[in-house]
């Protein structure tokens, strides 16, 4: 516990906390249930108003590496989203302060992909980003066409995922853009660090989409990733709320990524079925399929995943059997028509945490606020810490 003072210290700790303490001194870990009526939720949980309140003192902006890096307001990015994706939400997040990102593969082709940066433009004057996601395809889409489109509309920022990303890692750098890169192992962090990205963006187990084939979750990921990397990382997977957002600044790091989350606003072009279907779900509901094709993917529990789970259980399945039923157009439709089962469709079991169907400003402002509090009744409540008590010193 006293590590994770000295830890607050550090120079490279990378949000301003003004409000913590600057030398090693030891403060005494006080669990406040042992002092408090209020018990442990104060703790670990929002302070009540009546107990403490950020209201009484000047807002403290989430200050880290990648909020300076990327000149965004709050450490919180949209990741790429197959269909989901799109100016309307890309923009939607930047304007709220965090990072919107457009999905590149969403779009058909790389003249289609400008039109959609042009778009996203005329919505926002805010930084945003795109998303290259490099799957595994025996014919594969045109990367280096959607990448120069990009870069020659003029995005400086991008997230790439998947396989092999080193050529393109390359090519963006040396047209100077900032390489955000998501992975979901530290050994491939660290290769993507040897590329020279400029971020990584940590996905844990609990995230939407590929989670990889390790099974390692978050808090283990981004302990390591504190210990082991030397560019700022994000983490991604199962953040939702903020409390995951100030866990994830606590374990170290820089930002955090969000997904599901994203997709549950009222910008996100899904049918609204859809979104009510994730607000009604719980984290109990998706399932991972293609695990026995080593290319695990975490989607939403349905008819048809189920059915790819079958028939994978069955034994030594090749792509070709699940090939119908996997198909991006069916899962496409999901979203146009808004029923859920018409086939596979990417959610993560954040799902859990999200009650609500908010306006992306609302969220955005929601996390920062509610991180804050968190963050300050730790403080404060643990270890006795008070930002007017600072302020006066
Ligand atoms: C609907 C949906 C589609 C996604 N599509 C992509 C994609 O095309 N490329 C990618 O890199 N990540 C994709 N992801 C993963 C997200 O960028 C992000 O890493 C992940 O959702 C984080 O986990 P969370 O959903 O628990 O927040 C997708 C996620 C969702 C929910």
């Amino acid at each position: 516990m006293f590590a994770f003072i000295r830890n607050f210290a550090k120079p490279r700790y990378p949000y301003s906390a003004d409000f913590l303490p600057t030398t090693t001194t030891r403060i005494p870990f006080k669990f406040l249930a042992t002092r408090s009526t209020n018990g442990p939720r104060v703790v670990f949980g929002l302070p009540p108003t009546s107990s403490f309140s950020t209201s009484t003192v000047a807002r403290m902006p989430i200050k880290t590496a990648v909020t300076e890096l990327l000149g965004i307001r709050v450490p919180v990015i949209q990741g790429g989203m197959q269909w989901v994706g799109v100016p309307k939400l890309v923009a939607a997040v930047s304007e709220a302060g965090g990072l919107g990102v457009l999905t590149a593969l969403t779009q058909p082709s790389p003249e289609a992909l400008r039109l959609a940066i042009r778009e996203t433009r005329k919505l926002t004057s805010k930084p945003f980003g795109v998303n290259i996601t490099l799957l595994p395809s025996i014919s594969p889409p045109d990367y280096p066409g959607y990448a120069r489109a990009a870069v020659e509309e003029g995005v400086r920022i991008f997230e790439t995922a998947g396989n092999n990303p080193g050529p393109l890692i390359k090519y963006f750098k040396e047209n100077n853009c900032i390489v955000i890169h998501k992975c979901t192992t530290i050994r491939h962090a660290k290769s993507a660090e040897r590329h020279g990205v400029d971020v990584l963006s940590i996905d844990g187990l609990e995230c939407a989409g590929h989670p990889g084939e390790d099974d390692v979750g978050g808090l283990v990921l981004l302990a390591r990733a504190a210990t082991e990397l030397k560019v700022p990382f994000l983490a991604s997977g199962g953040i939702a709320d903020a409390r995951g957002f100030a866990a994830a600044l606590t374990l170290g790091a820089a930002g955090v990524n969000l997904g599901t989350r994203f997709m549950c606003t009222v910008e996100s072009p899904i049918h609204q079925n859809i979104k009510e279907k994730i607000v009604a779900s719980t984290e109990r509901d998706t399932v991972h399929i293609f695990r026995t094709l080593h290319n695990t993917a975490r989607v939403f529990k349905n008819k048809v995943s189920m059915e790819v789970v079958k028939i994978e259980g069955k034994g030594n399945a090749k792509f070709e059997d699940v090939r119908a039923l996997v198909s991006g157009e069916r899962g496409r439709k999901v979203y146009e028509l808004g029923d859920p089962d018409y086939g596979i469709w990417t959610a993560g079991i954040a799902m859990g945490l999200i009650n609500d169907i908010p306006t992306c400003k609302e969220l955005v402002e929601r996390l920062e606020r509610e991180t804050e509090e968190i963050v300050l009744g730790v403080a404060r409540n643990m270890f006795g810490v008070s930002v007017v008590e600072k302020a006066k010193l």
